[in-house]
Formats: structure tokens, sequence, C-alpha cells
């Protein structure tokens, strides 16, 4: 028999498209989704794009019965369930520990407990553990920089300026072994994912492959979810006609990978031999402003973006961080394929097949500011 593979979280963006892949590739794959209404709508099925031979078991990962239930007869297991909104997590802490860290808790507990054997698990975590990503002085040299003041974005200072010296730095490629700081609590349940992991690979022998994707797009990241994926927010604010608000100038630089790269990631991370605890960067490697994402998805859907720019800042936010793709280019032969131009080409095609749903996403600022943690700069200009 085909051996079988268990995607928690395998409704979602990045979960089904692995798992069709999986399919492709002759495994016989399961997926464990709470169908979080957030996403899918209140009271929703299992998504039409899954594919009919897929598996689909309705359950949470924080629920014991649910996951000894599911892991039944599994090989192969990707921990995928998780809620995703980084400015979300900052106040709605209790479920995000809940979902994240328990629900990972619980995968293990249920691991340990029912001496499951497996052959492979792939935890997605993310870049969030970084906090900031690495810059260089040209004084100082390397440096992983805290978290930056509310004072200093308030000025207008959004760069990331040397602790020591305190003159502007320059991002370069974040490295996997560099210390973790993340800037948010989302950022701190996935590094708590990642602790547990390697708990139980020191313990027990679980042999846990870590992979920390950059920020992933393309087709079936929810449009319905005001949270999270800032492609899926801006396509959704353009398609309803309304304006797109940059965040300090429109500065931050991120590193977007298309979510077919992640799927290849994800089967070299599944199939290829690595050892226990690996931990990689999923990225392109490649630094984009939210200016490129604006330029490609306006290219792409032959809209012009209205861009307000107010000199806001989101606390929970970072300025900037790139992978470094060296390491997952020596042990899996690993490289990300899709331009960002094609890659948004690909989600705006498949984002003209669907309904848009209203956009929510003022929800999402709203929540912020009456928590304090939504500013901007005294002028709206900076200093
Ligand atoms: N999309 C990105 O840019 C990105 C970047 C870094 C890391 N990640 C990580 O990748 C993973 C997948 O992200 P995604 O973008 O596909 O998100 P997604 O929101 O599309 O999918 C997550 C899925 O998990 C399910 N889920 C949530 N809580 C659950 C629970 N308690 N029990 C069972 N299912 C539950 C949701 O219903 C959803 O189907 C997450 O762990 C996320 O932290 C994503
Ligand atoms: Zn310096």
């Amino acid at each position: 028999m085909k051996p079988l593979a268990l995607i928690t979280g395998g409704a979602g963006f990045i979960g089904s498209h692995t798992a069709e892949a999986l399919l492709k590739a002759g495994y016989r794959v399961r997926v464990l989704d709470c169908l979080d209404p957030q996403i899918y709508g209140a009271g929703s099925g299992f998504p039409s794009y899954l594919n009919k031979d897929i598996e689909c078991v309705y359950g949470n990962v924080r629920n014991f019965d649910d996951v000894i239930s599911a892991l039944s007869g599994v090989s192969y297991l990707f921990h995928f369930a998780s809620l995703t909104g980084v400015g979300q997590s900052m106040y709605d802490l209790r479920n995000y520990i809940d979902t994240n860290v328990s629900g990972t808790a619980t995968l293990i507990e249920a691991i340990i407990k029912s001496r499951l054997s497996i052959d492979r698990f792939i935890l997605s975590s993310s870049r969030a553990v970084y906090g900031e990503g690495t810059c260089k002085c040209q004084n100082c040299g390397i440096i992983y920089p805290p978290i930056r003041k509310r004072s200093d974005l308030e000025l207008g200072k959004f760069y990331i300026s040397c602790p020591r010296c305190k003159i502007q730095t320059t991002s370069v490629p974040t490295e996997e072994d560099r210390p973790l700081d993340p800037n948010s609590i989302y950022g701190w349940t996935k590094k708590l994912q990642e602790e547990l992991c390697r708990y139980a690979a020191d313990s027990f022998g679980l042999p846990v492959v870590i992979l920390r994707y950059f920020n992933v797009y393309g087709s079936r990241q929810s449009l319905k979810n005001p949270y999270t994926g800032i492609v899926s927010i801006f396509l959704n604010r353009m398609a309803s006609g309304k304006s797109v608000s940059i965040y300090e100038h429109g500065t931050p630089l991120r590193d977007f990978v298309h979510v077919s790269d992640v799927v290849s990631a994800n089967l070299s991370a599944m199939s290829q031999e690595l050892p226990i605890g690996t931990t990689l960067n999923v990225g392109s490697g490649t630094a984009s402003s939210i200016q490129d994402i604006i330029t490609a998805l306006s290219k792409a859907t032959g809209t012009k973006a209205t861009i307000q720019d107010h000199g806001e800042f989101r606390i929970g936010d970072i300025h900037a961080c790139i992978a470094s793709t060296s390491k997952i280019k020596n042990l899996l032969n690993y490289e990300a394929k899709i331009t960002l131009e094609n890659g948004i080409r690909e989600f705006v095609e498949w984002a003209k097949t669907q309904d848009i749903p209203d956009d929510s996403y003022q929800k999402t600022v709203d929540e912020l500011r009456a928590v304090g943690l939504f500013g901007s700069t005294q002028s709206g200009i900076p200093s």
C-alpha cells in the first residue's frame, strides 16, 4: 500500500497545494482541519478545490482524540494548522497560543503516547521567528537588530539603525543559525512550535525537519481573511475599488516566495536524507518592496491602485527580512523558480475565477487602533 501523509491544516493555502503534489507523487493523503470560519466563512464544508482522493477529516489539533484518530497509519506528517495573522496575534493572545502552541503540543503528545513511528515530521515555521532580519552596519559589521522603539517610529525613523553607532544599516540575507528574537506573539508561537519539535526530536528521536517559510503567496490564499496575506489583501482592496494603505512609507522589504516553490521544498524535505532537526529557510532570496507588489498587481489586473500613505505603522511588524538560501541550496539542491511577476500573474488569474468577498480590512485596523498597536508619524510625513 502507498504510504500515507497527514497534513494538519491541509484545507488551507499551503496545505492544499502540498496535498495535491503528494497525491501526484503517489502518496495517500489525509487532511485534518477545523475549517476556521475566519478563512472559509461560518459553517462552510471542505473547499471544493480539494481533490476527491484526499481523505478530509474535520477535527481540531487541540483535541487529543481528533489527533489520535487522524494519526492512524500515518508515515509522513506535515504540521501546518496554525493561526497566521501577525497583527491579530498581538491582541488575540489566547487563541494564538492555544492553537499554535497547545495544538503542536497535542500533536507531539499524541505521537509519543500512540508510539507511532513516522518517517518524517515537517513543521511549517516562519521567518517571524527571527524578528527583524539580519542587517549590516558599515562600521560594526553584522547585527541582529532588536525591536524598533515606538518613539522612533513616531518620528518616521522606520529604518534599522545600528544599536552601537546609531547609523542606518542595510538589510542582508538572514541565515538560519542566528539568534531568534520574534517581534510578535505569532512569531513567539512559531518559535515555541520549533522548540517543542526539537524537544521531541532530542528526547524521542522524532525525525523532525523545520521549514521557515518567508512571505508565501499564490492561488488559494484566502481572499476572505483580512488578517493575513498582503497580496490577497491588496488584491481584495483593488477589486473593491478601494485604496491600498501602505505603512512605513512603503519602505519595508520582504521575501516573497510563490506557493509552488514552497510545495517543492516541502516534498524535497520529506523525501531527501536530512539530519534530524534540520532547519531551513524557504524563500526566494530576493528583496521586494511593497511598491513592487503593487506594481506587479497593477500590471496583472490592468488596474491602477490608489495608494494611501499617511506614515502609518503597526506595532509587531518588522522592517525587513530576506532569506539566506545557501543552506537549502546545499542540502536539498533547492532554488525558488517563480519570479514575482509570474507568481502574481498566477494569483490574479486564479482570483478572477473567485467571488471576491466584501473587503473587511478596515476592521483589522480598527482592532489594532483600539488596543494602541496602530500608529502614525505625528505629521504623517517623515522627519
Ligand atoms: N502563508 C505564509 O506566508 C506563511 C509564512 C510562514 C509560515 N506559514 C505557516 O504555514 C502554515 C500554513 O499556512 P497557510 O498560509 O496555508 O495558512 P491557512 O490559514 O491558509 O491554513 C491554515 C489551516 O489550518 C486550519 N486550522 C487552523 N486552526 C486549526 C486547528 N486548531 N485545528 C485544525 N486545523 C486548524 C485552518 O482552517 C486552515 O485551513 C501555518 O503554520 C503558517 O504559520 C505561512
Ligand atoms: Zn554600527
